[in-house]
């Protein structure tokens, strides 16, 4: 049986809209991981300039410059160390993270990706241990609603983690790529909750928002903080594996709207949470 040039055309149509439909939800992809990779610089910036420093100088009762719960306690050597033990390992995970997501790291430098994931996981389930213990051991929160919210978020960090690792050990790397796209969406989970609050808050002027974190705006957003991202990624994972052009454009429609508010988060969160300490 041989083609006609219209067989040859109506099959030419389909295979093109799904390469032009992958390339858009390629450059969503690539669009709002630019952004959120200059999110979170600021966010490390600004974690060396006023943790970092102040430490290094000796003078942790200047941590609280900043305003935080509760940070250098006097007399509290143990929750201290605990404290700046987690904000200095946070530069760790969330540059980790970062250098995993670069493509060229991972084609080109696989060494470099492989010792870099062991930092990021060991870190990243340290530092959720650690977060919870702040939490609950010293105590540190300001809300038990939003102690059990960031907590929830800590036992996803841990349990992505480890499937991650387990994945990579078994040699499934692909299903390993999954479980490591959650987990540092899980494990940046913090700082989408500093930017999501950063749109919420000017946008509607703070409504449903409270001094101790447990407002329904406060609620929504800290849940939010994790649950909207990974549900975004869970969107994009179908989507990339599936056939429907229709489908890529629609997660590509949703990474460009989650581009633009993600944007605007940053710009907020280093103009009124940041930028103050970042000098
Ligand atoms: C793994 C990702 C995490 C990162 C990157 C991170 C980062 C940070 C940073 C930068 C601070 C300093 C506060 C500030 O200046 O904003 C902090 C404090 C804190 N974090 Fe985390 N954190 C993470 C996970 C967690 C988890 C999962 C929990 C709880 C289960 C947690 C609980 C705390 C507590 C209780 C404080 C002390 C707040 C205070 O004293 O005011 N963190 N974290």
């Amino acid at each position: 049986m041989t083609m006609t040039d219209t067989d040859l055309l109506t099959q030419a149509a389909p295979a093109a809209a799904r390469r032009a439909a992958d390339l858009w939800l390629r450059r969503a992809t690539q669009a709002w991981f630019c952004v959120a990779a200059i999110g979170q610089a600021a966010f490390i910036w600004m974690i060396l300039a006023h943790y970092g420093r102040k430490t290094l100088a000796g003078d942790l009762a200047a941590w609280n410059d900043k305003p935080i719960i509760k940070g250098y306690v006097a007399g509290d050597a143990l929750g201290n160390l605990q404290f700046a033990v987690h904000v200095l390992l946070a530069v760790v995970v969330t540059l980790g993270g970062l250098m995993q997501l670069v493509p060229v790291i991972r084609s080109r430098a696989p060494a470099l990706h492989r010792w870099t994931g062991r930092v990021f996981f060991v870190t990243a389930f340290a530092m959720a241990m650690g977060g919870l213990w702040l939490t609950w051991g010293r105590p540190t929160y300001l809300s038990l609603v939003s102690a059990g919210l960031v907590s929830l978020n800590g036992f996803l960090i841990l349990g992505f983690s480890v499937q991650a690792w387990r994945m990579a050990a078994m040699r499934r790397l692909a299903v390993h790529r999954r479980w490591a796209l959650r987990a540092y969406l899980a494990v940046n989970g913090v700082w989408f909750l500093r930017v999501a609050l950063m749109v919420w808050a000017p946008l509607t002027r703070g409504w449903g928002m409270d001094r101790t974190l447990s407002g329904p705006a406060d609620i929504a957003l800290q849940l939010c903080a994790y649950v909207l991202p990974l549900a975004v990624l869970e969107l994009y994972l179908r989507a990339q594996d599936g056939v429907s052009p229709r489908a890529k454009h629609a997660v590509a429609g949703l990474l460009a709207l989650a581009t633009i508010l993600t944007a605007l988060g940053v710009v907020g969160a280093v103009v009124i949470l940041w930028g103050p300490y970042m000098l």
